[in-house]
């Protein structure tokens, strides 16, 4: 069977009343602040995952006007998302690449993590003819992607070949955010003797990075050149020094008000009944539900901003619907905004307390960002 296209997204500005409002200028800001920190380096800024939900394109064109060395992203996809989108800097694809992808990553000029050993001889086959950019991934603790130090031995005259394609070095820290700082200080270690072991054999690198947000926050940057932050060029962040550097959110999720209703004292509201109107009140229902990304699990849990007050998400989060208690005397009508997820770090909803709330990061919040919904951009 013939491999289908499918069709883009089809949107319409009348359609569904949930909206993705992402600030741009404030992803630039937040660049500028990031590169203080980083002692002027330069950035890979991390726009994997459609931007961590705010958007590939319009993110990646903002970070690359406002200084970004390039972009990263975890597949050649998600690389050819940014070329087709006008997106001309450096982009590093970071997952590592089948070397079938190698002539399709070579003719978009997309730079590639070369991530274990058996990449390199098929590499050195095809790089003459369909050349990229590598960067050396070493696995200096994490355990997923990159040579092991123990690897490297064996690796260096191969590694020697394709030198004149090697562009960087790069290592990933485990517990960036942790404290402790033991193990990240341990995978500074390692990278510094690896490093030294390539320079040994006559490698030498343009460009060598070991950091996210929090090991620039953390100071653990060392002698690298070059840094890849993701969460924190959104404003997001689980460390104080973050909050300190003043990074602002970028992103606002907000859907108007599809229909509202006043429900006597008793009334059930959603699937399982799990929410009993304990008096007479207003219900409000959003068409944004667990598709779009918001989570399920914030049933009875999560509350919206609304004309300067939250109120309660109650009854479970369905696949395309919530539903707001409100008292009787709120003043709410179909088509008013409320803000489900808001840029005000501080606010019970924004992504980073509702991520607490729910024991987990706001990654996966920011990630799960459906591209159901329509995005604004404010430049
Ligand atoms: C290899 C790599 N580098 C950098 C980043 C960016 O990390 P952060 O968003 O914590 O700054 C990620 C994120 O998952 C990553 O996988």
């Amino acid at each position: 069977m013939n491999e289908q296209h499918l069709e883009p997204l089809i949107r319409h500005p009348e359609g569904r009343a949930l909206r993705a409002e992402v600030d741009l200028a404030r992803i630039g800001r937040n660049l500028a602040r990031i590169r203080t920190v980083a002692g002027g380096r330069e950035v890979w800024g991390v726009v994997k995952a459609n931007a961590y939900g705010h958007g590939a394109v319009p993110v990646g064109r903002t970070l690359a006007a406002a200084g970004a060395h390039g972009l990263a992203v975890s597949s050649l996809e998600e690389g050819l998302e940014l070329r087709h989108g006008g997106v001309s800097c450096p982009i590093l694809v970071l997952g590592g690449l089948r070397s079938e992808a190698l002539p399709a990553a070579s003719a978009e000029g997309l730079t590639i993590a070369v991530v274990g050993p058996e990449q390199l001889a098929e590499y050195a086959q095809l790089l003459p003819r369909h050349p990229v950019r590598l960067h050396l991934k070493l696995d200096t603790g994490m355990g997923r992607f990159g040579l092991l130090p123990s690897e490297l031995g064996d690796c260096l005259a191969a590694l020697r070949h394709l030198a004149p394609w090697i562009e960087g070095v790069m290592g990933h820290f485990a517990t960036a955010d942790d404290p402790d700082q033991g193990f990240a200080l341990r995978q500074r270690r390692v990278f510094e003797g690896c490093l030294a072991q390539l320079a040994e054999a006559g490698i030498h690198p343009t460009q060598r990075h070991h950091g996210n947000s929090d090991a620039c926050l953390r100071n653990l940057l060392d002698q690298d050149t070059h840094l890849r932050p993701g969460l924190a060029l959104y404003g997001l962040t689980t460390l104080t020094e973050g909050r300190q550097l003043g990074l602002e959110p970028a992103l606002a999720l907000v859907a108007e008000v599809a229909r509202v209703k006043v429900v006597p004292a008793g009334t059930t509201v959603g699937y399982g009944r799990t929410f009993v109107a304990p008096q007479s009140m207003q219900i409000a229902t959003l068409a944004c539900g667990y598709a779009d990304g918001y989570r399920r699990d914030l049933g009875n849990r999560g509350v919206v901003g609304f004309d300067g007050q939250t109120f309660p998400v109650v009854g479970r989060v369905s696949m395309d619907y919530l539903t707001v208690a409100l008292p009787l005397d709120a003043r709410v009508a179909p088509g008013d905004p409320m803000t489900l997820f808001s840029v005000d770090p501080s606010s019970p909803h924004s992504l980073e307390r509702l991520a607490q709330v729910l024991g987990t990061i706001p990654y996966e919040l920011a990630c799960a960002l459906h591209r159901r919904i329509s995005r604004r951009y404010f430049p």
